[in-house]
């Protein structure tokens, strides 16, 4: 409906019949009378048929109404209004100012105007407040049909997932799984393993010293390696023993493709009374099958830890050229630089010195440990070029292993 009808519909106008008396009007019997009466009647029907928002932007259209105020109030004042509502007006101007013989008509018609009005208004009042409500229940309402969120499930990281391949396949060869302390001594960390204060070893290894006030006892540092819990689980436990650690350690190497100041180890230890190298190359060789399939074949190479004797390197046959050294597409294998074989860990039988430092009896006791790198390990089994990206943590890489 075009906004100048209805304006003139609701506000007051400039020659407002109720302004005037009858008189003014030329109105001087009852058949005028009931008119005039009929008039305003049709004037307040059109509009009570309005709901509160056509009401309101009527109003503002023309400024009549305060943003704020309510539409259905000030309709009713505009009727109403002891002041200067329609009704008041009737009365001042119609009523009041009718001369006698038209009194009673006048009365009359007032009267059922006024019941007329007031009921419509207080219809009108009850039907935009169920309305209103309706619209409220209705936003209110949860459609239980609707299909739910469907929230992402994550996954456990590729490194804490060879993590889990790595402990299974140790457990059921019977050992068992401890863990320990991230920031460690240096008697711990070196003296116990054999490298004493000033021995070459530490310049690969040295790492990252905790700030502690000068009373400190001991200097504390993040553990370059799994191996201070060879140690810790020889002091609490007699032999046999059986574990592996996996952990992070810490040291300070530059970042690049293969190398991260953090990265993760899994620690092996085992000893008895009769533990030989023939049960140290087994172990290892059962395991590496395992984890990276049958067909794949180990080595060993000589190689030297202080807290291992004889020490070696374990190396696995190439899982990407099958050991022959040659890339699919021609020429040499860029993951072995063409030697079929990729290193995999140190190891070796525990060095005797060692047991002095755990109060085994190195004539009675044999053993041998090992110390793998878990992210390298991931890289070669899963393909992966870069270790930085275990630290990245980009979902992309992350949701390639589910
Ligand atoms: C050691 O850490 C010895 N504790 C292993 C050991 C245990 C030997 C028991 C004998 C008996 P090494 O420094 O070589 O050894 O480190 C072991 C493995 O950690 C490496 O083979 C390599 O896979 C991984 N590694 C070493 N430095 C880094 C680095 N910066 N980033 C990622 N991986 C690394």
């Amino acid at each position: 409906m075009p906004f100048g009808v209805i304006y003139i519909a609701i506000m007051p106008t400039v020659d407002d019949p109720t302004e005037k008396t009858l008189a003014e009007l030329g109105v001087n019997d009852a058949q005028g009378v009931a008119e005039k009466f009929a008039e305003v009647r049709t004037r307040f029907d059109r509009q009570v048929a309005f709901d509160a928002d056509e009401i309101r932007s009527l109003m503002l259209h023309e400024a009549w109404l305060g943003s704020d105020s309510d539409p259905v109030t000030s309709l009713r004042n505009f009727w109403v209004g002891r002041k200067a509502g329609v009704l008041t007006l009737i009365t001042e101007n119609w009523l009041k100012k009718s001369p006698p013989s038209l009194k009673g008509v006048v009365g009359k018609q007032f009267n059922e105007l006024k019941t007329h009005i007031e009921t419509k208004l207080e219809e009108q009042r009850k039907r935009i407040e169920e309305k209103t409500e309706a619209a409220a229940l209705n936003r209110e309402q949860v459609d239980l049909s609707l299909p739910g969120v469907i929230r992402p499930i994550g996954s456990h990281h590729l490194i804490r997932q060879v993590f889990q391949e790595i402990e299974d396949i140790f457990f059921s060869i019977g050992f068992s799984i401890v863990e320990g302390p991230e920031i460690e001594t240096p008697y711990y960390n070196f003296e116990a393993l054999n490298i004493p204060e000033f021995h070459p070893v530490r310049d690969d290894m040295d790492t990252f010293y905790l700030e502690l006030p000068k009373a400190a006892k001991t200097p504390l540092l993040l553990r370059t390696h799994t191996s201070p819990m060879q140690i810790r689980t020889m002091e609490k436990q007699k032999p046999p023993v059986r574990v592996i650690v996996p952990g992070k350690v810490y040291r300070r190497d530059n970042p690049d493709a293969t190398h991260s100041f953090i990265f993760h180890q899994v620690e092996g230890l085992a000893v008895d009374t009769d533990i030989t190298f023939c049960d140290f190359t087994g172990t290892i060789d059962y395991f590496v099958k395992q984890f990276f399939g049958s067909s794949v074949k180990t080595r060993f190479r000589p190689s030297y830890f202080p807290f291992t004797e004889p020490s070696v390197e374990f190396d696995v046959s190439c899982i990407f050229c099958g050991g022959g050294g040659a890339a699919a597409g021609g020429g040499t294998c860029s993951k072995c630089k063409g030697s079929g074989w990729i290193e995999l860990f140190g190891a070796g039988m525990v060095d005797p010195a060692v047991y002095g430092f755990v109060k085994y009896d190195a004539r009675k006791v044999s053993g041998f440990a090992f110390g793998m790198g878990i992210d390298r390990l991931a890289m070669l089994k899963y393909g992966i070029d870069d270790i930085q990206v275990f630290f990245q943590n980009d979902v992309r890489f992350l949701k390639q292993f589910p």
